[in-house]
C-alpha cells in the first residue's frame, strides 16, 4: 500500500550580503557572500487551482496563453513550478528582510518556495539542503526577476554561512578564521538588479577595456580575500572591502547616498565599508568588530537608517 501524498509542506531560506565581488561574478569571477540568519519562509498546500500569496498580495495562475502578460512574481512562480513538475497548489510566502535592497530577498523567496514544493512532492532534501532540482527551480524563479542572474543569491539563500561562489563551479563553504562580523544599513530604495546588470553590460559595450580593467581589479581582490578571511586579517579585509566599493563607484553602480553611508561607517570606526548587491540604491555593509560595532550602528541609526547585523562563525572549508 502506498502512503497518501503530503497535503502541506514548508520551506525556509536565508538572505545574504555580498562581501566582495558583485557584478564581476556575472562575468565569471568569484564572489564571496555571507548569509543572513533571516530570509524567507513558505508554505504550500495542495489545491484545485494554483495561486501564490506574497505577504498580503495574491497572484492566481491563469491560462498558459496569458503567461507573458502575467505580473513578474507569477511568471517566476510558473517557471519554478515547471522546473519541479508540480501539481496544482496554493503557496504562501513571506519575507523577514527588506525587499529590493540587495539582500537577496527574491532568491530567498525562490528557495523557500522550491523547498516547500519539493517537500510536498516528497522529494528528499539532504541534511536540510536542497536537492539539485530545487536549486534549479529557484534559479528559474530568480532569472525571471534578474535576467542574467549569476546564481550567487540562490546559492547563499540555500546554503547559509560564508560562501565562495563562481558561476562555473557554484558555491562552496569558505574557511573563516575567527568569527566575521558585519553591520548592514538599508540606505534607500534599490533599483532592480536586472537594470543594474544591464547598465554594467552597456558600460562594457561602450568601454570594454576600461570596464574589464575594473572587473580584473575586483577579481584580484576576491582571490586574495580567500586567504585574508581564513587568516583572520580583519583590518586587511576591511581595506579590501572599501577598495571594492571604490571599484563599484567606477563601474557606475553606486549613489551619493550609498557613498555617504559608507563614509559614516568608516568615520565611526568600521574596518571597511561598501555597497552590497546590485547597487543603484539599497544597502551598504560594513566590517566591524566588538570594539566598533556599536559606534557604526549608532552612526547609521542617528541618521535614520534601518540596520541589521550578521556574523559568520569560525568555519572550515569544504
Ligand atoms: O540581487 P542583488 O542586488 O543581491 O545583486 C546580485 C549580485 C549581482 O552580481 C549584481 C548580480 C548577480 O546575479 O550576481
Amino acid at each position: 500500500m502506498s502512503a497518501s501524498p503530503r497535503q502541506v509542506a514548508s520551506g525556509q531560506a536565508f538572505g545574504k550580503v555580498i562581501l566582495l565581488g558583485e557584478h564581476a561574478v556575472v562575468y565569471g569571477s568569484p564572489a564571496i557572500a555571507l548569509a543572513l540568519t533571516r530570509g524567507a519562509e513558505a508554505e504550500v498546500r495542495r489545491s484545485e487551482r494554483t495561486s501564490l500569496w506574497l505577504g498580503s498580495s495574491e497572484y492566481r495562475i491563469g491560462p498558459a496563453a496569458m503567461a507573458d502578460s502575467e505580473p513578474l512574481p507569477l511568471r517566476a512562480f510558473r517557471a519554478l513550478l515547471e522546473e519541479l513538475d508540480a501539481p496544482e497548489l496554493e503557496a504562501r510566502a513571506a519575507l523577514a528582510i527588506p525587499a529590493g535592497a540587495g539582500l537577496g530577498a527574491s532568491a530567498a523567496l525562490g528557495v523557500a518556495l522550491a523547498r516547500a514544493v519539493s517537500g510536498l512532492l516528497g522529494r528528499a532534501t539532504l541534511e536540510g539542503r536542497c536537492a539539485g532540482s530545487v536549486a534549479r527551480a529557484a534559479l528559474a524563479w530568480e532569472n525571471v526577476f534578474h535576467g542574467n542572474a549569476s546564481g550567487i543569491d540562490t546559492a547563499a539563500a540555500e546554503h547559509g554561512g560564508c560562501l565562495w561562489f563562481t558561476r562555473a563551479a557554484g558555491a562552496a563553504p569558505l574557511a573563516v578564521g575567527g568569527s566575521l562580523r558585519v553591520a548592514v544599513a538599508s540606505v534607500e530604495p534599490g533599483v532592480s538588479t536586472r537594470r543594474m546588470v544591464e547598465a554594467v553590460a552597456e558600460r562594457r559595450r561602450k568601454d570594454p577595456s576600461g570596464t574589464d580593467r575594473v572587473m580584473d581589479s575586483i577579481q584580484a581582490l576576491v582571490a586574495r580575500a580567500r586567504e585574508v578571511i581564513a587568516g583572520r586579517e580583519r583590518a586587511e579585509l576591511g581595506r579590501m572591502m572599501t577598495q571594492n566599493h571604490e571599484l563599484l563607484v567606477r563601474l557606475g553602480v553606486s549613489t551619493p547616498g550609498l557613498n555617504q553611508a559608507c563614509e559614516w561607517a568608516l568615520r565611526a570606526g568600521a574596518l571597511g565599508a561598501k555597497l552590497t548587491g546590485a547597487g543603484g540604491g539599497g544597502c551598504v555593509v560594513a566590517l566591524v568588530d566588538d570594539a566598533t560595532r556599536a559606534a557604526v550602528l549608532d552612526a547609521w541609526g542617528e541618521r535614520g537608517l534601518v540596520c541589521l547585523e550578521a556574523t559568520a562563525p569560525e568555519q572550515g572549508s569544504a
